[in-house]
């Protein structure tokens, strides 16, 4: 994609569409105000007449106005003045999109970077406009048969700027978000791909050739021989009942010479049966996407590497399969963590953190700056938080603060729950260390707590994406979050943000 800012007027631009936003009680954005006067009042009259919404969400689409260059222009709602905010920008933008999906648009401009919204500048309203178009463009058509229907064939976007000066913030914000598009579009593809092509082997050779783009990144992948001489039982224990060998992926960036690195650690249960303690039959099609954490830190380290940014990242994946066999782990079942920690197993469908406990104490080689953890964790989470907010748990406050502060300035929001010493003790085991669940109370906390176990002296943080990284239902689908978090926090750390 092609990204331009411009401060001529929208109603010369001769696009195939023109993104324009109207306020609810009659006042139009900036953009909308320039076309309607080219126009001799179109867009008013048909407010007026009630053929135009103004509320958020709402799209309509005129076509061949005249005075007006474009072939077509989209007007969207807005809203209240008022709680104009970027995430009302976004939701407009998106309305904008779907209702010219149908059309074979390549080039469009959208006024709606204008606009002020709430707390953002050119930079955070180029770069979700940006991104919310480049979004809107994902389709994931590979598992069909037969020719598929044509997308749209967008090739330019160019962004409405007020003067010379926002321009270059503007194509900063717009650069970066072609990046974390890049990003969204891996970690989507990872998710939807089904369990029998997306397995451990499937992810380790995806970054391998994510590592042949970019010459700054390197792959390497741990086989299962070499985890037994490491003493990652934990995490083997997962894996015993599968036929799928597991794999442990570490990717390397180097953007800072030999600066302790930033370690993101991605849970890759490819299929979650939960193994001996299976789950129930209806929906567990979903636990393909119990990979979602590995989709988004992968996702992420491809966005950091397009994006080329000063900074060390290494993306540590534990990738399993949690199956019931005649060799699978059984409840009860006592095994060493790499950290020499003893872990009673009580139920095998507690199995990310079994494998994240030992990739934690691998990753602590790499003498990680900050190390977060990301995992579809704990249906508790889902419970606790709903499917709009990430849990982030952490024993630093720092780094608790850096992530939810770029999870508000990314719209891609986290939540803090709390980790304190009380929930640990639901942890407590008659014959080994601790066990590997701590009953229905805080279950997305004790989760938390048993990670902490094996984060001690590290600037550790772990998010719970089980709400956030996948849509159930009719749009059931992976969302690709926390990518754009995890971005926004690194393109911060390297000072990269204007
Ligand atoms: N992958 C699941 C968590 C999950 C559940 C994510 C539903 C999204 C939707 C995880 O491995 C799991 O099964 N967790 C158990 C933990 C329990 C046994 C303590 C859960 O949440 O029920
Ligand atoms: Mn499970
Ligand atoms: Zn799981």
């Amino acid at each position: 994609m092609e990204y331009f800012t411009t401060t001529s007027k929208a109603s010369r631009r001769a696009v195939d569409c023109v993104i324009v936003g109207v306020y609810e009680r009659g006042k139009l954005g900036a953009g909308a105000a320039e076309i309607d006067q080219a126009a001799g009042g179109e867009i008013v009259r048909l407010i007026k007449s009630g053929d135009v919404s103004a509320k958020l969400g709402r799209c309509t689409v005129l076509r061949d106005l005249p005075g007006v260059s474009a072939a077509r222009v989209a007007v969207c709602g807005l809203g209240k003045t008022k709680g104009f905010a970027a995430r009302e920008l976004r939701q407009a933008t998106a309305a904008a999109m779907q209702a010219i999906a149908g059309s074979k648009s390549r080039q469009l401009l959208t006024t709606l970077t204008l606009e002020n919204a709430k707390d953002t500048d050119f930079y955070y309203r180029a770069r979700h406009s940006a991104e919310v178009i480049g979004e809107s463009l994902y389709r994931f058509t590979e598992m069909k048969s037969g020719r598929q229907p044509a997308g749209m064939p967008l090739k330019k976007v160019g962004l409405s700027v007020a003067g010379r000066g926002d321009a270059a913030r503007a194509k900063r914000g717009a650069e970066h978000a072609g990046a974390i598009v890049e990003g969204l579009t891996v970690a989507k593809d990872f998710g939807n791909l089904p369990p029998n092509v997306c397995t451990p082997s499937y992810l380790a050779r995806a970054a391998r050739k994510l590592a042949g783009r970019h010459k700054n990144l390197t792959t390497r992948v741990i086989d299962e021989a070499e985890m037994k001489k490491l003493g990652m039982h934990s995490l083997l224990s997962v894996t015993a009942g599968s036929t799928q060998p597991a794999k442990l992926i570490v990717m390397q960036y180097k953007g800072a010479g030999t600066d302790a690195p930033v370690v993101l650690v991605g849970k890759g249960v490819t299929f979650d049966s939960g193994g001996i303690s299976l789950k129930p039959g209806p929906g567990m099609d979903e636990m393909k996407f119990d990979m979602g954490g590995a989709a988004g830190v992968m996702g992420a380290m491809a966005s950091v590497a397009a994006l080329r940014i000063p900074l060390n990242v290494t993306v540590v994946v534990p990738a399993v399969e949690n199956m019931p066999s005649g060799d699978a782990t059984k409840p009860g079942d006592i095994f060493k963590s790499m950290s020499g920690q003893t872990i009673e197993v009580l139920n095998t469908d507690a199995e990310g953190r079994l494998i994240l406990c030992d990739a934690l104490t691998f990753a602590r080689r790499f003498k990680p700056a900050a190390i977060i953890d990301v995992a579809t964790l704990t249906g508790a989470c889902i419970i606790a938080l709903g499917k709009h907010h990430t849990g982030v748990m952490s024993y630093s406050d720092g780094l608790a603060r850096e992530i939810l502060d770029a999870g508000m300035r990314a719209e891609d929001r986290g939540w803090q729950l709390p980790l304190t010493e009380d929930y640990a003790e639901q942890l407590k085991s008659n014959f080994a260390d601790f066990a590997n669940v701590g009953g229905r109370d805080g279950g997305a906390i004790t989760a938390g707590c048993f990670l902490g176990k094996f984060a001690d002296g590290l600037n550790w943080a772990h998010l719970d994406v089980a709400g956030t990284a996948w849509r159930s239902g009719r749009n059931k689908g992976a969302t690709g979050r926390p990518v754009p978090m995890l971005v926004d926090l690194l393109l911060a750390r390297s000072g990269s943000l204007p």
